[in-house]
């Protein structure tokens, strides 16, 4: 128990056996390949990511890169900037080079059919990332995302909550148009305000997921409602569209958090800061790493056929002001945003 004690609080020690663990994984890497074991570790894998419009999709690629470098997967990465037509690329680039399986963050939900038949022709399993497509399943091995729909109404249900029963005009910042989560997550919300009449939407646009139009497009609510005087709440389908709201809210005189409720979705630190100070309400949390549940069902596949469910559904948890978001913000402020 001592040697255990003295071992554990030993610094040095504890680098060795760090270096001991990581060496135990390459051989496990090593055996399993020398001796035919299929795992991801002999895999090869593209990854087609929408782009970098959020710190939540930085955190996504960072987040799957590491994934990627843990299990010995040989990650072929391509960023498409936000157009789909970029994904389409991507994806016949990764059939022509015969990798084992395809990861894809899909930037809207319609378009896919013939690039996913291309991928399933060629017998290439492919994972969605985060979003969903309108395809038939039979196209894509599973999706592994939260339940946005539910994100939506997690928020609305919030916000019906707090107001309690008092008038509250709302404004929406939107995500980008045609995506899975900006489909959802207004309807989720619509749902839940659906019935308590003091709420009302009165503006509703896209803000494109980015912190720079999150603004922009706040400024334009704030001019068409009096300055912000008619404005009760802002709900944004995430985070850096919100933080980028909140700068526009202070910049025409009112207090954001106060003045206009924030209700955003993602859980990103930069939020958590916000709510620190007291600028921003509620978040709900999705989180960044969907590359380990896609990983580990491509592992059971190659390893002895296991197809996963269509949907690998990830969790969504409700953040207010009761969480300490000064705590989560230093707990979460590492993590690759
Ligand atoms: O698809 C997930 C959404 O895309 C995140 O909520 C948003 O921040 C991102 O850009």
């Amino acid at each position: 128990m001592m040697f255990l004690i003295t071992l554990l609080r030993s610094s040095i020690l504890w680098e060795d056996i760090m270096k001991f663990t990581t060496a135990l994984a390459s051989a496990t890497i090593l055996a399993a390949s020398m001796f035919g074991v299929a795992s991801a570790a002999d895999m090869t894998v593209g990854f087609s990511q929408i782009g970098s419009e959020s710190g939540w999709r930085a955190a996504e690629t960072t987040l799957t890169k590491q994934q990627a470098e843990q299990r010995g997967i040989d990650l072929k990465f391509a960023d498409a900037q936000q157009k789909q037509e970029n994904q389409i690329k991507a994806l016949r680039s990764f059939i022509a080079q015969g990798v084992d399986a395809i990861l894809v963050a899909p930037v809207v939900a319609t378009g896919w059919d013939e690039v996913l038949q291309e991928a399933k022709d060629a017998e290439i399993p492919v994972i969605l990332l985060d979003r969903k497509v309108d395809a038939s399943d039979d196209l894509y091995m599973t999706a592994v995302t939260s339940d946005t729909v539910h994100e939506g109404n997690v928020a609305g249900k919030w916000l019906v909550d707090t107001v309690a029963g008092k008038p509250c005009n709302v404004v929406e910042l939107q995500g980008t148009t045609g995506s899975s989560p900006a489909i959802d997550r207004k309807k989720g919300f619509e749902d839940a305000i659906a019935g308590h009449d003091n709420l009302k939407i009165v503006r509703s646009q896209t803000g494109d997921f980015t912190r720079t139009k999150g603004k922009e497009v706040m400024e334009s609510f704030l001019k068409a409602e009096d300055g912000g005087k008619n404005i009760c709440a802002l709900y944004a389908h995430n985070d850096d569209m919100a933080v980028g709201a909140i700068q526009a809210i202070k910049e025409a005189g009112l207090k954001p958090g106060t003045d206009i409720l924030v209700v955003s979705i993602d859980a990103v630190p930069d939020i958590f800061q916000a709510m620190a100070a007291g600028e921003a309400n509620a978040t709900v949390e999705l989180t960044p790493n969907m590359a380990g549940p896609a990983c580990d069902a491509l592992d059971a596949f190659r390893k002895d056929g296991t197809t996963p469910p269509k949907w690998i559904q990830t969790e969504s948890k409700l953040y207010t002001q009761a969480d300490d978001p000064a705590k989560v913000y230093e707990e979460k402020k590492g993590l690759g945003y």
